[in-house]
């Protein structure tokens, strides 16, 4: 008995940290609130989360398609990272009028730029809705016929919910689809930039820092929302007026110390802290591996050229970082799931789990055979996972496929419609055809990638899993990738703007030019091949590992009673609360909680490219001009760690202390820590911050926009 006890103990303790979770803002009242009080937290629930009263989420939103933004002022002022405003800020650059590189910051309304295409979406409510999803799915009916009703209901749900106003509305699966909850949104779309300092400043330290502590980048920009007359959304329109929020976040200048409590507020992407060991497996010892080795071969391509010529570096720039971010985090979490041995921990807990409900002869057969069904999902998984992945990161990789791949469906259509069958042709052969002049597209770059990614294939792809007429095109060109790439490049129309000008012109007339074009031949050979042999069988395998994960994490739930479950990020309105903390890296490597602009001067010192600053800054700092930004040793404060639990979508999610100021805006997490999207681990997973008086400081006293503070709220 007693071991027992002790073993569920353990079992308990190894998945119930402090400090882990995202929990939901509508159920803090309810789950965390006594643990959050304890913690030092100053405020009420209802100043969290309230549907009837003005309340902290009234002052967040989705920025953009991934990141988390922050209303700062009583006039829509929002404040973000950097890297979110990024492509926003790269597509209103050009050599000549380059923010990337110079920044940006409006002196006046006027000068306030407006970006197409981005838009701020606020979360208006959140309700469940389980009951209503899983209404008429009765036991004994298949997967499939549950499934339609369950999506006619979400569906249901959706249209009922934003009949009669002018809210958007989308239901999301929780707990891996054992909850279901309807969120109510208000989408803005007239989004303006405000302020965006240089590069040098906001992606300071570039990818050599990216993903590691300490940090010196000031990673934040500014925007404004813009509403029509009665402070709804609207399309662009000169007539527009700043956005009055129903809350805005005040700004502390007094900053924070280690052990203080900080909470996270925002849009985390996808966590997967439920997996087996099966899974953990493969994404540790394939996927992982696999995707960083193609991931570095496409960087090296694009970084050599972007180097050389300032028009292809604005023209790769936000691809590059994109591609390049992905790439790192895969092998810092690579690395840190190893070094923690989380197969094994897993396998561990799976042992426990077994055990703990062992006492029960049906729940044992259960869970039993649950893992030997993972067991078994995962072994035919994984060899469909890796050719999907060279599929996706190998070939894909290359615009030139991509590009004629997506040529491809419209050609579909049009079969249809010369059929005389329904089809979507008019509205495809519009809206599904690349923009030309290309959007940043080098077409001697995408060679250089096209040859790279084609060799790695032939070295490493099993010639019986190629799409036949690539394995045949191989053989006519006697394995030579080259002079295949050179032939590919130089006889199809669809690389460059002017042939594939003419050819698009009248993609019906062209129809047949079209078909016989050597890259749009091939890209359709690809996406064929992937689309009948790997596709379908992956898509299967991934619905029935779905499935399992459904039955085990309500088993988890189930059995483990005194913990408290969050759900896996999933791209909705969380909160996470933890405290600044220090931590433990290498050994012999002791982290401190904060970083000053001492350090930013040091790195500069080195001389390395990614630590440029232009002289202006080298001079303030020399002035140590820094004003009411100091901390009490007269420094100024650049960054701080904490042990929030966050993950990509973060980004931009604002640092909140315990009476709910802001302190900072969240932009990274540690080196070690990446790995904490599967296996959180409270001693040395850390949230980095931009310390909200670096902001202030470069805004105020670099950029001379100090009159941005005068619409802030600012606790001194
Ligand atoms: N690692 C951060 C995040 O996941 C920042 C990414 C942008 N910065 C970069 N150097 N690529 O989004
Ligand atoms: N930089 C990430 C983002 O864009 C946040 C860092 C993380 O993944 O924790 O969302």
């Amino acid at each position: 008995m007693m071991k027992r006890i002790i073993m569920v103990l353990v079992l308990i303790a190894n998945i119930a940290k402090a400090d882990e979770g995202m929990w939901l803002p509508q159920l803090i009242e309810a789950m965390n609130f006594a643990d959050m009080k304890k913690n030092g937290f100053k405020l009420t629930a209802q100043q969290i989360y309230s549907i009837n009263k003005a309340s902290m989420k009234d002052a967040v939103a989705i920025f953009g398609g991934g990141c988390t933004s922050e209303v700062i002022s009583t006039n829509g002022l929002i404040l973000t990272n950097h890297h979110c405003g990024y492509g926003a800020i790269a597509a209103l650059s050009s050599v000549d009028n380059d923010y990337l590189k110079n920044g940006f910051f409006a002196m006046t309304a006027s000068d306030e730029i407006y970006c197409k295409g981005l838009s701020v979406t606020f979360i208006k409510r959140i309700d469940d809705v389980t009951a209503q999803v899983f209404k008429n799915v009765k036991s004994g009916i298949s997967e499939v016929q549950k499934d339609s009703i369950m999506q006619a209901n979400i569906k249901r749900i959706e249209t009922e919910a934003k009949a009669g106003n002018q809210y958007e509305t989308f239901v999301r699966p929780f707990y891996y689809g054992n909850e279901f909850y309807l969120f109510t949104t208000e989408v803005y779309k007239d989004i303006r930039l405000v302020a965006a300092p240089p590069e040098s400043i906001g992606k300071f330290g570039g990818e050599t820092d990216n993903w590691v502590w300490p940090r010196h980048n000031a990673d934040f920009s500014m925007f404004r929302i813009y509403a029509d007359v009665n402070n709804k959304p609207a399309e662009f329109s000169v007539q527009n007026k700043p956005y009055h929020p129903a809350y805005s976040f005040p700004i502390s200048l007094k900053g924070t110390e280690l052990g203080d409590f900080t909470m996270v507020y925002g849009f985390p992407g996808r966590t997967q802290e439920y997996l087996t060991s099966y899974a953990v497996d493969l994404l540790v010892n394939q996927q992982d591996p696999l995707r960083v080795k193609l991931r570095e071969q496409r960087l090296n391509v694009m970084e050599a050229d972007m180097k050389k010529n300032d028009t292809i570096r604005l023209m790769y720039a936000n691809r590059y970082a994109g591609v390049a971010n992905a790439y790192k985090k895969w092998s810092g979490e690579m690395i840190g799931l190893k070094k923690s041995d989380a197969v094994n921990k897993k396998k561990k807990f799976e042992a426990d789990f077994l055990k703990l409900t062992e006492s029960d002869p049906a729940k044992k057969e259960k869970y039993f055979n649950l893992f030997k069904q993972f067991e078994k999902a995962f072994g035919d998984y994984a060899p469909l996972s890796k050719q999907y992945d060279y599929y996706s990161e190998c070939l894909m990789g290359v615009d030139g496929f991509r590009m004629a791949a997506g040529i491809s469906n419209v050609m579909l259509e049009l079969k249809k419609k010369q059929a005389g069958k329904d089809n979507k042709f008019a509205t495809l052969s519009k809206e599904g055809m690349p923009s030309l002049p290309f959007k940043n597209y080098n077409k001697a770059t995408d060679k250089k990638l096209c040859l790279t990614m084609l060799q790695i294939y032939l070295n490493e792809v099993d010639r019986s899993l190629m799409p036949i007429y690539l394995d045949s095109l191989f053989k006519v060109y006697k394995n030579n990738v080259a002079d295949l790439t050179d032939y590919l490049y130089q006889n199809s129309n669809m690389l460059d703007n002017e042939k594939a000008k003419n050819l698009y012109s009248d993609v019906e007339k062209n129809a047949g030019l079209i078909e016989k074009d050597p890259m749009y031949q091939l890209a359709l050979a690809i996406n064929q091949h992937y689309q009948k042999a790997v596709v379908p069988q992956t898509a299967y395998l991934e619905k029935q590992i779905a499935q399992l994960q459904k039955e085990y994490m309500l088993s988890l739930k189930e059995n483990i009673k005194t913990k408290k479950f969050y759900p896996d990020a999933n791209g909705t309105l969380r909160v996470a609360y933890g405290k600044v903390s220090d931590y433990d890296g290498k050994d012999g490597i002791h982290y401190k909680h904060y970083t000053t602009m001492d350090g930013l001067i040091e790195k500069n010192q080195t001389g390395e490219e990614d630590f440029y600053v232009k002289q202006r800054l080298i001079e303030l700092y020399n002035k140590k001009d820094f004003g009411q930004y100091a901390d009490k040793n007269g420094q100024l404060r650049t960054a701080f760690i904490a042990s929030n639990h966050t993950t990509g979508g973060n980004s931009g999610s604002p640092v909140l202390n315990a009476k709910g100021e802001l302190i900072g805006t969240n932009f990274d997490r540690n080196w070690e820590g990446t790995m904490s999207d599967v296996m959180y681990n409270v001693s040395f997973c850390r949230n980095i911050t931009l310390d909200v008086r670096y902001t202030l400081w470069v805004i105020d006293k670099y950029a001379g926009a100090g009159y941005l503070l005068n619409e802030m709220k600012i606790v001194k």
